[in-house]
């Protein structure tokens, strides 16, 4: 930090966090804390959270990275920018990234833009109409993931949706069989109203065999008649260069920067991460796609009926007090 940028304050860090709770999390479980230290804004794992969702550490930081970007953007649009480093300790894996006052400057109508959106984003797992998503809009979301370091394949061609989607369900099953799994995604199911977790009335329609894509079994809804699945889905892949700490923490934000230029163009989008968290899986995806790098997200992306945000712990919930 220089002399002349104007360290960070809890009012910043207060309203800051008002957004970055708003982040999309591995089954809303919301495994971040928030501190201000030194004038800076930190994003620390939340361990006891990471615990409760098993061996996916790589859930928490892609959840963390793409509240990291939700926090930048309410800063930038709060008119004073962050410049972030991720991992900024060594010795301290918990602490993910730390955010640095940078020269204040007025928001760019693309940050405004972005910002707006992180209220109306939401996963919508439900049927979509169908409608193509027009190649403008695909190539924006494309550099969307690029400008936070990542890369967006989209899938293209029935046989190749097919090969993911197979390849994503085979991912299912290996889940499906662990015991371990069954009762974390039971855990995180809510039935009566919480303020983390997945609510059943937006879990999805329970599965079908003509299903194409597996979907995550939060509680199970009936399916209203004649209400499939659109029958070619638009995926696509999320992925980074490397896959160490720092890059899932990146590529949260490039998912976040994806989600929310979706929402922005008007798209529907809901995650898939089986195929991510089964490794034999993942290796698939990679070679099916036919490219270096990691993946680390599907997406479906589409038209569809709005859909109901998740609850989430309130800002004062997951702010911690520097105890130096
Ligand atoms: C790392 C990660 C993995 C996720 N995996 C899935 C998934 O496999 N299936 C699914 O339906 N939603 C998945 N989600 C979406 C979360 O369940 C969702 O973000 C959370 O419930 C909050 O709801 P919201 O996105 O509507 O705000 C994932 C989200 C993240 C960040």
């Amino acid at each position: 930090m220089t002399a002349m940028n104007t360290p960070y304050t809890s009012e910043d860090l207060r309203t800051a966090v008002g957004a970055a709770v708003r982040a999309p999390s591995l089954h809303n479980s919301q495994p971040w804390r928030f501190r201000l230290r030194d004038g800076g804004i930190e994003v620390c794992a939340d361990e006891e959270r990471m615990r409760s969702v098993g061996a996916r550490a790589w859930g928490v930081r892609l959840s963390c990275g793409a509240a990291l970007f939700n926090l930048r953007l309410a800063l930038a649009v709060a008119g004073k920018p962050a410049t972030v480093r991720i991992r900024p300790y060594q010795d301290d894996p918990r602490v993910l990234a730390r955010l640095l006052p940078d020269r204040a400057r007025p928001a760019a109508g693309a940050e405004r833009s972005l910002y707006d959106a992180i209220a109306r984003r939401h996963s919508n797992r439900t049927p979509f109409w169908g409608s193509p998503v027009p190649a403008d809009v695909r190539s924006a979301l494309a550099n969307a993931a690029r400008a936070e370091s990542g890369w967006l394949d989209f899938v293209i061609g029935t046989a190749a949706v097919g090969a993911v989607a197979e390849i994503a369900h085979a991912a299912n099953r290996v889940l499906e069989r662990d015991p371990h799994y069954v009762a974390e995604l039971a855990r995180w199911t809510r039935r009566e109203p919480a303020p983390d977790g997945v609510p059943v009335r937006v879990g999805g329609p329970a599965g079908e065999p003509q299903d194409l894509l597996p979907q995550r079994a939060f509680g199970v809804r009936p399916r209203a008649p004649g209400r499939d699945f659109e029958p070619e889905p638009l995926v696509a892949v999320l992925g980074s260069a490397r896959d160490s700490d720092t890059d899932q923490v990146s590529a949260g934000q490039a998912l976040q920067r994806v989600l929310l230029a979706a929402t922005d163009a008007g798209l529907a989008v809901s995650m898939l991460s089986q195929p991510i968290e089964v490794p034999a899986a993942r290796e698939q995806l990679r070679l099916a796609l036919g490219r270096y790098g990691t993946p680390q997200m599907v997406l479906r992306l589409g038209h569809g009926q709005t859909g109901f945000p998740t609850p989430r712990r309130p800002a004062d919930d997951v702010i911690d007090i520097d105890p130096r």
